[in-house]
C-alpha cells in the first residue's frame, strides 16, 4: 500500500509512542514509524504489554500497529525514508558539570540532529516535539545545515501538552496545538505541512501558530504556571494547618471566580511527574543565563515550596505519631506521581519513602500498577521494605497509612476492615485529600489531611 506521506518519530517514550498512535488512528493516509535506541522498548511497543500504561492507549495501538504504525530500531533507514520527523527524545535535567541539577541535558537531542543530518538524502521537516530550551531550534539548525550540502532541513517547534494518565484523551481533544517556526517562507510552508497533518482530527481555531522561540518558551511557561498553581495551595495548606482553616473551602471559593478558575488547585504532597521540576529548573537556569536573577529566584520558589511540602507531611508523620518512627510500620497506597499511571519519575512518594527509611520504618509499598518501578526505585533502603499489591493486605499489622496517590481505588476501600487489622492507635495521612474523613474519624483512625483541621481520639 502506498501511504501519502512517511512520518518517523525518534523516541518511543510516554510521549513518542501515544502521540505517534493518535496520529496513525486518525490519518491513516500516513505511514508513522516510531524508532528508539532501546530495542526493548521497541519489543514492548510491538507486544501485547505496552512499555508504559495509559488508559486507552493499547486499544489504539493495537487498532493500527502493523496497519500504518509500526515500531523499530532502523533509525538510519527510517530516516531516509520519512519526509517529517519528529523528535521526542527525553531531556532531562543535567547531572554532571556546568548547570547540573538545573539545565536541560541536551546530550540525547544532539545526538538525534547529528543522527538525523548524517543520514538524511532529502529535504525533511524536523519537529520539536521535546520540551527544550528557548532557542534550542537554532542549534539544531546549525548542525544540520553544519555540512554545506544541498539538503533543506526546517526545523518546527510543536511541543507536546499531554498529561499522563489522559493522554489519549489530551491526543484527540486538545485544548490547543502549538506550532512554531520560523517566519520565512520556507518556514511558513513547512508549519502549513504540519498544521495539515493536525488538521485531520483538531480543529481549525485550536491550532495556533506562533514564531519558534515564543513556542518553544511557552511550553517551559505552561508547565511552570501549572506547577506554580499547585505550590500557592500548598503553600496555603501549611497556613490553613495553622489557623483551622480548610483547605478545601479557601480552593473552592477561590476558584469559583472565573478569573483564577478552578482547575489545578487540589493541595497535595507535593507535584510530581517528569517534567514541572525539571522545566522549571530549566526556565530558572535561562534566566539566570540572561542574567534575570530576579526572575529566576521568583520561579524557583514554585519549586521549593514543592521539597518543603513533602518534607512538611514527613514531620508531620513524625510529630504526630508521637516523634518517633523507628520499628513502625507505615503503609504507602499508591507509588506513582499521580493516578491511571505506572510513571514514578519525581514521584513525592520517592522522597517521603526514603525519608521514612532515614527514620528506620518498615515500609509497605502498594499501588495498581507502580509496584515494579517502585521496586527497582527502592531495592537500595538498609530498612525491610515490601510490595503488595493488595490494599488489604498491605496495611495489616500497620501503624499508620500515608495515601501517596489518588487513585480511585483507595477512596472506596472497607476502611472498618482495614482499622480492625492494623496496629493501635491506628493513623492515616491523606496527603491527597481524597478519602472521607469523618468517617474515618468515627471508625477509630486519628486522621490527618493536607490543610485541614486534624481528627484525633489521642
Ligand atoms: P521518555 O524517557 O519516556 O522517552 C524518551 C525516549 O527517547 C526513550 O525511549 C529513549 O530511549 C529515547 N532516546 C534517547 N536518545 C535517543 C536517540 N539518540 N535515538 C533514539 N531514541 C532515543 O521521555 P518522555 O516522557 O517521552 O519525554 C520526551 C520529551 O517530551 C521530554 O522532553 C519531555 O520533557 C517532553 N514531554 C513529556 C511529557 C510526559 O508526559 N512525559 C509531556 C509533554 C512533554
Ligand atoms: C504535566 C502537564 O499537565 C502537561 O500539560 C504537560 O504536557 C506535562 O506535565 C509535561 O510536560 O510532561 P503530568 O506531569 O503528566 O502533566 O501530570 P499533571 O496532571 O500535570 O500532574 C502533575 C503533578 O501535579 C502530579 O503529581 C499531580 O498529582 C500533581 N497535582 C496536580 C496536584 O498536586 N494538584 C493538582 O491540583 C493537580
Amino acid at each position: 500500500m502506498s501511504f501519502k506521506k512517511s512520518i518517523l518519530c525518534i523516541g518511543a517514550g510516554y510521549v513518542g509512542g501515544p502521540t505517534m498512535a493518535m496520529i496513525a488512528y486518525k490519518c491513516p493516509q500516513y505511514k508513522v514509524t516510531v524508532v528508539d535506541i532501546s530495542s526493548s522498548r521497541i519489543d514492548a511497543w510491538n507486544s501485547d504489554n505496552l512499555p508504559i500504561y495509559e488508559p486507552g492507549l493499547y486499544e489504539i495501538v493495537k487498532t493500527v500497529r502493523g496497519k500504518n504504525l509500526f515500531f523499530n530500531v532502523d533509525i538510519e533507514e527510517e530516516i531516509i525514508k520519512a519526509d517529517t520527523i519528529f523528535v521526542s527524545v527525553n531531556t532531562p535535567t543535567k547531572t554532571f558539570g556546568t548547570g547540573a541539577g538545573m539545565a536541560a541535558d541536551l546530550q540525547y537531542w544532539e545526538k538525534t540532529a547529528r543522527k538525523i543530518r548524517e543520514c538524511a538524502t532529502s529535504n525533511k521537516i524536523i519537529i520539536e516535539k521535546s520540551t527544550l530550551p528557548v532557542k534550542t531550534a537554532l542549534a539544531m539548525e546549525r548542525i544540520l545545515t553544519s555540512q554545506n550540502s544541498s539538503i533543506r532541513f526546517d526545523v518546527l517547534s510543536n511541543p507536546e501538552f499531554l498529561a499522563e494518565g489522559t493522554a489519549i484523551k489530551d491526543l484527540e481533544f486538545p485544548d490547543r496545538v502549538l506550532i512554531g517556526s520560523r517566519e520565512t517562507p520556507e518556514g511558513i510552508s513547512a508549519r502549513d505541512e504540519l498544521v495539515q497533518i493536525y488538521l485531520n482530527w483538531v480543529p481549525k481555531q485550536k491550532i495556533i501558530t506562533s514564531n519558534i522561540w515564543s513556542s518553544e518558551l511557552s511550553k517551559l511557561v505552561s508547565n511552570a504556571f501549572l506547577a506554580q498553581r499547585i505550590s500557592s495551595i500548598n503553600s496555603i495548606s501549611a497556613l490553613c494547618e495553622k489557623t483551622e482553616a480548610d483547605i478545601t473551602e479557601v480552593s473552592k471559593a477561590v476558584g469559583m471566580d472565573m478569573r483564577i478558575g478552578s482547575k489545578f488547585l487540589n493541595a497535595s504532597i507535593g507535584f510530581g511527574g517528569s517534567c514541572f521540576k525539571k522545566d522549571i529548573l530549566n526556565l530558572v537556569y535561562l534566566c539566570e543565563q540572561y542574567g534575570l536573577s530576579e526572575v529566576a529566584s521568583y520561579w524557583h520558589g514554585v519549586v521549593k515550596i514543592n521539597e518543603y511540602q513533602k518534607e512538611r507531611f514527613v514531620l508531620n508523620m513524625l510529630k504526630y505519631m508521637f516523634n518517633t518512627l523507628a520499628g513502625k510500620k507505615i503503609s504507602l497506597l499508591g507509588f506513582s506521581f499521580k493516578a491511571d499511571t505506572g510513571d514514578i519519575r519525581e514521584s513525592p512518594a520517592i522522597f517521603i519513602a526514603k525519608r521514612l527509611a532515614e527514620e528506620k520504618v518498615e515500609l509497605v509499598i502498594s499501588d495498581p500498577k507502580a509496584l515494579q518501578n517502585a521496586k527497582n526505585e527502592l531495592c537500595n533502603l538498609d530498612i525491610t521494605v515490601s510490595f503488595i499489591e493488595d490494599p488489604y493486605e498491605a496495611c495489616i499489622n500497620s501503624d499508620a497509612i500515608a495515601v501517596m496517590t489518588e487513585w480511585s481505588v483507595y477512596r472506596a476501600l472497607d476502611y472498618e476492615k482495614i482499622y480492625k487489622d492494623m496496629a493501635k492507635p491506628a493513623f492515616i495521612f491523606d496527603g491527597r485529600n481524597i478519602l472521607d474523613h469523618k468517617k474515618l474519624f468515627e471508625i477509630g483512625f486519628n486522621v490527618f489531611p493536607i490543610g485541614k483541621p486534624s481528627m484525633s481520639h489521642l
